[in-house]
């Protein structure tokens, strides 16, 4: 049944007006990425998602694996043991910021680039390219379909990942990484490297709306793993601007530098968009935008 919210998302990009910042460019592959691309995408808990623009595109979800891959780690180590090595604390900084704890070594939160590097590390799995086949299938299971890893821009990010490499080291001398610093920063860059469309993402967020259960019924995330992810994405998910995002839109999300955002409004829906120009904090500009005026027509906000 085609229903008005199909009409309004078709208008809400008609009209979302200028953009402006700039694609990611650190990375040279994504420098290559088509900055004019737009979509948007809402998941019901039942299974529906309503679409405009672009939304059979595929772009790498970067930063927007990292609340999934926490919640893996969570699920094989424990909270306890995860919150041994990862703080929950929203660090103001960057997300490629050396946000660590001065006193425990702990890396401020699992969205920075630091925890997210320490949380892909406590995933299990035999070796490395054993723990990237269970972070990949964790998020297959999630978008409901088989996803693959961009091989282009793994390897043109892996070519320039320097810093997290130098994050990697730093967490290993504090203690708080397992592993080899070179096999996991290749493999969270292959986490990182996840093709997917804001159809997946939007699904992806309303499994997590659902409470960790896809509408097919299948129970992906524990309740208490599924809260403690919100609750992170909620806090620390937009980085640096986190307080701004959650006073002006008010539900959990996390960016990715490709240019998508997810959003989640438990109980509710699902909701990703996709638009490759970034702010200064490395969130897409007409995304935030797209959600803020979702908020506004929509009634989002949590609080
Ligand atoms: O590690 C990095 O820098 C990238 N793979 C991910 C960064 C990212 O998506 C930041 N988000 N907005």
């Amino acid at each position: 049944m085609q229903t008005p919210m199909i009409d309004y998302i078709h208008l809400l990009l008609e009209s979302i007006g200028e953009d402006g910042g700039h694609v990611a460019s650190y990375i040279p592959e994504l420098a290559q990425a088509n900055p004019d691309r737009l979509a948007v995408a809402i998941a019901t808990l039942d299974g529906k998602v309503y679409v405009a623009g672009d939304a059979d595109v595929e772009f790498t979800i970067q930063s927007i694996s990292k609340p999934l891959t926490y919640a893996l780690a969570i699920a094989d180590q424990g909270l306890e043991s995860v919150l041994q090595h990862i703080d929950v604390e929203p660090s103001g900084d960057a997300f490629n910021e050396i946000s660590l704890d001065p006193d425990t070594g702990r890396p401020r939160n699992p969205m920075i680039n630091a925890g997210a590097i320490a949380a892909h590390a406590l995933v299990s799995g035999e070796d490395a390219d054993a723990r990237v086949d269970r972070i990949v299938d964790l998020y297959s299971r999630l978008a409901g379909r088989s996803l693959s890893i961009a091989e282009d821009v793994f390897e043109s990010e892996l070519s320039e990942a320097d810093r997290n490499m130098a994050l990697a080291y730093m967490l290993r001398t504090v203690g708080k990484l397992e592993g080899t610093p070179t096999d996991v920063v290749r493999g969270y860059t292959r986490q990182c490297s996840v093709s997917v469309t804001v159809r997946d993402l939007a699904r992806m967020a309303s499994v997590l709306a659902a409470g960790g259960v896809t509408a097919e019924g299948e129970r992906v995330l524990e309740p208490e793993v599924n809260r403690q992810v919100l609750s992170v994405m909620a806090t620390c998910g937009m980085y640096n601007s986190a307080g701004d995002w959650l006073t002006s839109v008010g539900i959990p999300a996390k960016s990715g530098v490709a240019g998508g955002l997810m959003g989640i409004m438990p109980g509710q829906v699902g909701i990703a968009v996709f638009s490759p120009r970034l702010d200064a904090h490395g969130n897409s500009t007409r995304g935030v935008r797209m959600f803020e005026r979702m908020n506004h027509d929509l009634g989002l906000h949590l609080m």
